[in-house]
């Protein structure tokens, strides 16, 4: 189980992070967790809240720097955030004074990404990706005038709009309701390109504490215990793509997701009394 399909794009080897606080023990909150990522591929890590999702994500990002282990893209140690990796967390994080073309322009306006794109090249790339994620028509709305669904929508075409390598996700639809999050879920995977091969999608890292979206988007499950942060299992999750609503309603489906279930139940638990 846990095969991976393909060159690595991303390593973590015998990461560790822990957290000194004066006065008071360390936090270990990851320890000793091993994980490749496969280019192109769509991997999902789950866990109980504080389980040190976040942690991991912060240190593929290069917000963070381990303690122990290395952390490596195309084999080179991550030290610090860059344009090949872009970061999409689950409170929008929009500039609430810029508007929808603003916001997802900003990175190429002002970071890395947009280097070298003269201005007719750099407002077609922004078109494109509002129109990619369903938000033509709404481009001069500002983030006060969205519902938290198309807040999303535009945070994923600023995401796009950089074309980072690596797209790293934690828990992006989390704050969104029940039906949003399904229509979300397959608007990710349409952009990400589930119908492309694997060689042309980007490598995700996706964190979630919901095991059906977990099961829905991913190539692969990683499953996290409780703190300390180790990986406890790896889920091959064989469903075709693309995926849809067939997808969710089958058997093949919801044998997954209890399996995986199984699995975190009891760090779950341990979560709610510890
Ligand atoms: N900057 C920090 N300083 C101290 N402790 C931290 C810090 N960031 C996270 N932690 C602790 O590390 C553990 C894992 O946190 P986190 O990665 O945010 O978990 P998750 O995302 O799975 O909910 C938690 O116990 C949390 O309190
Ligand atoms: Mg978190």
């Amino acid at each position: 189980m846990g095969t991976i399909n393909g060159s690595i794009k991303l390593r973590l080897a015998h990461v560790g992070k822990r957290f000194d606080a004066a006065g008071r023990a360390a936090t270990v909150a990851v320890d000793d967790f091993t994980l490749d990522v496969a280019q192109g591929e769509f991997l999902v890590i789950v866990g109980p809240s504080g389980c040190g999702k976040t942690t991991v994500l912060n240190m593929l990002a290069g917000l963070d720097r381990p303690s122990a282990g290395s952390v490596t893209l195309d084999g080179r140690e991550i030290t610090r955030p860059g344009p090949a990796r872009g970061v999409m967390f689950q409170d929008y994080a929009l500039f609430p004074w810029q508007n929808v073309r603003g916001n997802v322009g900003f990175g190429l306006k002002h970071g890395p990404a947009g280097a070298g794109l003269a201005s007719d090249a750099r407002a077609r790339r922004v078109q494109d990706c509002i129109d990619l994620v369903g938000l033509n028509g709404a481009e001069d709305k500002y983030p006060h005038q969205l519902s938290g669904g198309m807040r999303q929508r535009v945070a994923l075409a600023r995401l796009m709009a950089n074309e980072p390598e690596v797209l790293l996700m934690d828990e992006p639809l989390a704050a969104l309701d029940a039906q949003t999050r399904l229509i979300l879920q397959d608007e990710l995977l349409r952009i990400w390109g589930q119908d492309r091969a694997q060689s042309s999608r980007r490598t995700v890292v996706f964190i979630t504490h919901a095991i059906d979206e977990a099961v829905f988007l991913a190539d692969r499950v990683a499953v996290m215990t409780t703190r300390p942060g180790r990986l406890k299992a790896l889920i091959d999750v064989p469903l075709a793509r693309p995926r849809n609503d067939a997808t969710r309603a089958s058997a093949e489906f919801q044998a997954l997701s209890q399996h995986i279930w199984s699995l975190i139940r009891d760090e779950a638990y341990r979560a709610t009394v510890t």
